[in-house]
């Protein structure tokens, strides 16, 4: 019986170090580029991604309607200035950004 459930425990640590989904901190934020527009905290070319988890909380279309957005660009919700799309970035990163973002970028 212990030794099982220690061998579920090994298991279970193996699975998190080999196959970790995807989870997106100001690192990947990085690597993509978009921390040369976007703080947490403050305003620079976009907005802080503390003011779109904001304005967005609890609108549960928020996700995919900000997926699209990452991925194709935009303008028009925040001010004139567009955000250029942004094809490089994997669906699942994108999601995993987005999500992130509006859970408050932490
Ligand atoms: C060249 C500058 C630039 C880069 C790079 C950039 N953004 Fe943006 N982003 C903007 C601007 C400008 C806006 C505001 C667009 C608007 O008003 O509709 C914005 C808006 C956003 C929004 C809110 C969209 C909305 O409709 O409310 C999110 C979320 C976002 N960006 C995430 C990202 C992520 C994630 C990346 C990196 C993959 C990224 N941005 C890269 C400039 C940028």
């Amino acid at each position: 019986m212990k030794r099982s459930a220690w061998m579920g425990l090994a298991a279970a640590a193996a699975l998190a170090t080999t196959a970790a989904p995807a989870v997106a901190d100001v690192a990947m934020a990085k690597k993509y580029n978009c921390t040369a527009c976007h703080a947490v905290d403050k305003k620079l070319v976009g907005p802080s991604y503390a003011d779109v988890a904001k304005k967005y909380q609890g609108d549960k279309d928020a996700v995919a309607k900000l997926e699209q957005k990452v991925k194709k660009g935009g303008s028009g919700v925040w001010g004139p200035v567009p955000m250029p799309p942004n094809p490089n970035v994997p669906d699942a990163d994108v999601k995993a950004l987005v999500e992130w973002i509006l859970a408050g970028a932490k």
